[in-house]
């Protein structure tokens, strides 16, 4: 793992406030993120679920638009938190909305309550991206 603990820490404890207060009353998965930009900054979400289940909000993009909201745009680190057995990867479209914001170098790390259990980066989970070099506009 090449991002010590003393950084990974406090993005995780972040996203584990994060998760306690996730609305999940559907699907009772609650999950917490929380990204770390390179302005050092820490922003964090948790899933908001609707009883119209399509309009559920992941973790991930609740985090990205507490990030955006805050003014910061540079996405270098990734934690997403759950409190059961499993980890969770991103979903599809949590992945192309950090693909927004993140380079294919950033960190994601998947952790249960107590820490780490699987550390990847966004270009392994999104090989191929699609950005906005498809259609000529330049680089952010
Ligand atoms: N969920 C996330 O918050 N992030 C993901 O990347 C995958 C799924 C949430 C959405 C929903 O509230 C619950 O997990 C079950 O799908």
């Amino acid at each position: 793992m090449s991002t010590p603990m003393s950084t990974l820490e406090p993005m995780i404890d972040l996203a584990r406030r994060a998760l306690a207060n996730a609305h999940a009353p559907y699907s009772r998965f609650r999950v917490g993120a929380c990204v770390r930009t390179a302005s050092g900054q820490l922003h964090a979400g948790a899933n908001v679920e609707n009883v119209s289940y399509g309009l559920t909000l992941c973790a991930e993009s609740a985090a990205i638009a507490a990030m955006v909201t805050a003014g910061d745009r540079e996405i270098v680190e990734v934690v997403i938190v759950t409190e059961g057995a499993e980890i969770c990867p991103p979903c599809g479209r949590c992945r192309q909305q950090l693909a927004e914001f993140a380079g294919a170098g950033a960190g994601v790390y998947l952790c249960g309550p107590e820490g780490v259990r699987l550390n990847t980066t966004l270009g392994e989970l999104l090989p191929l991206a699609f950005g906005p070099e498809a259609f000529g506009t330049p680089p952010r």
